[in-house]
């Protein structure tokens, strides 16, 4: 459940936990620091974050994979 307290927002809260790294080994799929980019993808990428598949250097921790959630589930706010 997500209050208006502590809903993510990608500039604050999701942006930042994307590595530079990251967005360079995905700029041929979209730029993980573009916004409309990860909202456009960002079922697929919590896909790949739950299963472990991506980041493809080690997975996230829980509490992460857990803040993408929330954030998807709050309507995906800028
Ligand atoms: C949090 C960081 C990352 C996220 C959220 C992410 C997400 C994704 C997603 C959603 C796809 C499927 C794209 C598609 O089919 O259009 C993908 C594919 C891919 N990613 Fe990433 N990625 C991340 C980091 C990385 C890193 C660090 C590498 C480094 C090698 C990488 C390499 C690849 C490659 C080679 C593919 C294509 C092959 C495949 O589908 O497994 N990614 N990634």
């Amino acid at each position: 459940m997500v209050t208006a307290d502590n809903t993510p927002s990608f500039t604050r809260d999701i942006q930042p936990l994307f590595r530079e790294s990251d967005r360079e080994s995905m700029e041929f799929a979209f730029d993980l620091w573009d916004y409309q980019d990860v909202r456009a993808n960002a079922e697929d990428i919590l896909e790949r974050l739950s299963e472990g598949s991506m980041p493809c250097d080690g997975e996230w921790p829980e509490e992460q994979i857990t803040q993408f959630r929330r954030w998807i589930e709050a309507g995906m706010p800028a």
